[in-house]
């Protein structure tokens, strides 16, 4: 059994995750922003006994936030092994954006690379401890590749794929093994405005939360670095 602390629960990926990893029986420590907000969903904390699935707030932005809920987590469960990182925010703002659009840059780059470092840092002894400790992020293909002027996104996407490499590297020797998921478009909030491509040919959060349960099934000697998912052909 795994103990699982995941960010981004409360929607989209970070939601199909969660409630897959608590079917198949792992404890898990989400960390939300709105605690109500998973009133009526499927991890709906009524429904799931207390010492399978805890809530805590967690804002991205926040900077005592992840010290909180890793201590609360700790509290509740002893310790953890895995951190799943799905908190993220889609930014349009380009390349030649305007003085106002600083602030997004500054959000962007926060939310989808700073508070992930932090999150990982925070919780490597615990990861350690384990000595089969798991991190799993979801990047994007923006983190591959820069495709037309998504230039935040990108950048966050591309620093966050960096700090993973570096953890890779130092917790390799701890037993820790990290994978970024690097999904094109899926079918979520996010994705709601694009309409180049129809939502039933995107990839699903249900096929992201498959590979992530297979991710944390693989023995340590097998886990993947890098998963790229492209719902449609690039040349
Ligand atoms: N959908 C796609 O096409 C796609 C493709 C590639 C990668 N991704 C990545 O996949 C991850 C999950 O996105 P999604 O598609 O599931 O979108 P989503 O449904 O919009 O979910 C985003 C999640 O991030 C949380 N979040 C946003 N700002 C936060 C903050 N300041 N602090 C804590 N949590 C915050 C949201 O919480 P609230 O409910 O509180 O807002 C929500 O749970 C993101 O990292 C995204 O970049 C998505």
């Amino acid at each position: 059994m795994r103990t699982i602390l995941i960010s981004g629960a409360s929607s989209g990926i970070g939601l199909k995750i969660a409630h897959k990893q608590l079917k198949e029986g792992n404890r898990v420590s989400v960390g939300i922003r709105d605690l109500e907000s998973l009133e009526g969903s499927i991890i709906d904390p009524r429904n799931w006994p207390k010492d399978q699935l805890i809530l805590n707030k967690y804002d991205a932005l926040d900077k005592n936030s992840s010290k909180n809920w890793i201590s609360k987590t700790v509290k509740s469960f002893g310790s953890f092994d895995t951190l799943i990182n799905s908190a993220g925010i889609l930014s349009k703002v380009p390349f030649l954006c305007k003085d106002d659009d600083l602030d997004e840059i500054d959000k962007t780059m926060k939310i989808n690379f700073l508070a992930v470092w932090e999150l990982a840092r925070l919780s490597w002894e615990y990861l350690s401890s384990s000595k089969n400790g798991r991190i799993i992020s979801i990047v994007s293909m923006s983190g591959k590749r820069s495709k037309g002027d998504l230039a935040a996104y990108s950048c966050s996407k591309f620093a966050l794929m960096s700090i993973c490499q570096t953890m890779r590297n130092v917790g390799w020797e701890r037993g820790i093994r990290v994978t970024t998921i690097c999904p094109g478009w899926v079918n979520t909030k996010m994705a709601q405005g694009v309409k180049t491509i129809d939502k039933l040919d995107m990839s699903q959060p249900e096929d992201i939360s498959e590979i992530c349960s297979t991710l944390l099934k693989l023995p340590k000697q097998s886990v993947p670095f890098e998963i790229k998912i492209n719902c449609n052909l690039e040349i």
